[in-house]
């Protein structure tokens, strides 16, 4: 396993805004040295005196500037219950990351399926604008239980070459699908777990490649340090020596056919 890279910096938010069923917050860091990527995300302090993991948070943007430093777009849920109020404008959070492995880009130019699902759609409205600007084509499936679930769809129209919406019982059909009409050759997924198996199944029997993340960025419960073990995932035989991949420190962007998805509860 190799540490993930990222150091705790402070953080100001300069702003939020309403992001669908979520809020986008806008933090300002010390300069990064390298450019965030989809697939990415930060750790911050736990907003409730009685917790003890952190909270983690997807990054779905970032830019820098020359002696201004690094601004973080992070998704989040407002869920006051669990996780204490959200931060506001002018508060500074003690901010880790961007932590983990980002999702790859193709090396030449391909078409692509993203499918998202819950906040993470923003993030895969950023990759979709990652993957155009060097030079594929990337359709978005972004997936949920309730309308104002689908998140950035506005931005997500501009930013791919078309957009389907989906509930997860369905997904599986609708990726299968897309993928076979626009003859995609790799498949993106962010977001829960069973989503990412759901993805690297398609893929599978489509004979597609696939790259997933494996842990469930923003969720209760997770530490997104590589110490609870609560990610932890079954590797496929025949991909790497030992059993398990911790994907909050090993990715959190897998292959998808390095996982053993059966194995999973
Ligand atoms: S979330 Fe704790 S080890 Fe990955």
């Amino acid at each position: 396993m190799t540490a993930p890279v990222g150091a705790r910096r402070a953080g100001e938010v300069v702003a939020t805004r309403p992001l669908g069923a979520y809020r986008q917050l806008s933090i300002v860091v010390p300069a990064i040295a390298a450019p965030a990527r989809p697939g990415q995300f930060v750790t911050v302090p736990p907003g409730r005196a009685d917790r003890v993991l952190p909270r983690t948070w997807w990054i779905t943007g970032e830019h820098s500037e020359v002696g201004f430093g690094s601004t973080l777009e992070l998704v989040v849920a407002e869920n006051p219950d669990e996780e204490g109020p959200l931060p506001e404008p002018g508060d500074v959070l003690a901010v880790r990351g961007p932590l983990g492995r980002g999702f790859g880009m193709p090396t030449t130019p391909v078409t692509a399926v993203v499918v998202t699902q819950g906040a993470a759609g923003a993030v895969g409205r950023w990759l979709t604008e990652r993957l155009r600007a060097v030079g594929c084509a990337a359709h978005l499936v972004s997936c949920a239980e309730d309308p104002d679930q689908h998140v950035d769809l506005v931005q997500a129209r501009r930013s791919a070459d078309g957009v389907v919406l989906t509930e997860p019982r369905a997904v599986a059909a609708v990726v299968a699908d897309l993928t076979d009409r626009t003859a995609a050759s790799v498949l993106y997924a962010v977001g829960p777990v069973s989503l990412s198996r759901t993805v690297a199944r398609v893929a599978s029997q489509l004979v597609r490649v696939s790259q997933v993340t494996g842990v469930e960025v923003g969720a209760v419960g997770i530490c997104g340090h590589g110490l609870c073990g609560g990610c932890d995932l079954p590797l496929a035989a025949g991909h790497r020596r030992g059993e398990r991949s911790r994907p909050c420190f090993d990715g959190p962007v897998l292959r998808g056919d390095l996982v053993d998805w059966e194995r999973l509860p």
